[in-house]
């Protein structure tokens, strides 16, 4: 009788819990349901998100980057790098004109970052810190409301070097977004530019921000 007993009472609770997925199912239709109480099924189908949100990850050797310009002067620029946002407004270390980071080509390590500013600052720093970058170094470099205005002929030849091809003409609120290096043979395949053009932007008096993401191989020496 015993042995009865329990077997009417397992029968009990499993007819009452096959009730309860019934019902969950049929509600989480419309309620997102705490993670405990999601069945093993939707557990399969929660996607694993790649280094710094690319539609599918990097190969190996290769970091993941994703770098986004700044929205007019409104909204600041920012730069992912194998999943460490290394420059954002959240950081507090962008600014209006060119935001730049450097990166340890061979580690993928942030070195140092920086934004000069390019409608009143003066280019010259802006020409210092790009003479300093070496060979086994990754570029990015995000426009922020204008990035143009007080580029000279050297800073527009060290981008130019570093594989850009709109450089040399990039100017007044124009939208820029770059990953380059040093000696590369080509131009970079890393690269979005917008001309401010009243006829075209999509906000009043820039153009709409730009996005840039990828996978950039390791540098081996
Ligand atoms: C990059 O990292 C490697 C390995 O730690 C180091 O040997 C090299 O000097 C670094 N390069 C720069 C520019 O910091």
């Amino acid at each position: 009788a015993g042995v009865l007993r329990l077997l009417a009472l397992i029968f009990a609770l499993v007819t009452t819990w096959m009730f309860i997925r019934t019902y969950i199912s049929f509600s989480m239709k419309t309620i997102r349901l705490p993670r405990w109480l999601e069945g093993p099924a939707s557990k399969e189908i929660r996607v694993v998100k790649s280094k710094c949100s690319l539609s599918k990850p990097c190969p190996k050797d290769y970091f993941a980057f994703k770098i986004c310009s700044g929205a007019a002067n409104v909204v600041g620029p920012s730069m992912c790098f194998e999943n460490q946002m290394i420059m954002s407004p959240v950081k507090n270390n962008v600014g209006r004109g060119l935001n730049i980071a450097l990166i340890n080509g061979s580690v993928g390590t942030m070195l140092r970052h920086s934004y000069f500013d390019m409608y009143s600052g003066d280019p010259n720093e802006l020409v210092k810190f790009l003479k300093e970058i070496s060979g086994d170094m990754l570029v990015l470099v995000a426009s922020y409301d204008d990035p143009g205005t007080k580029m000279n002929d050297e800073a527009r030849k060290l981008f130019s070097n570093l594989g850009s091809s709109y450089a040399e003409q990039l100017g007044f609120r124009d939208s820029w977004v770059f990953l380059g290096t040093k000696d590369i043979k080509s131009k970079s395949p890393f690269e979005q530019f917008l001309k401010n053009d009243p006829k075209t932007n999509k906000y009043e008096g820039w153009p709409e921000l730009l996005e840039l993401e990828g996978c950039v191989p390791r540098k081996v020496y």
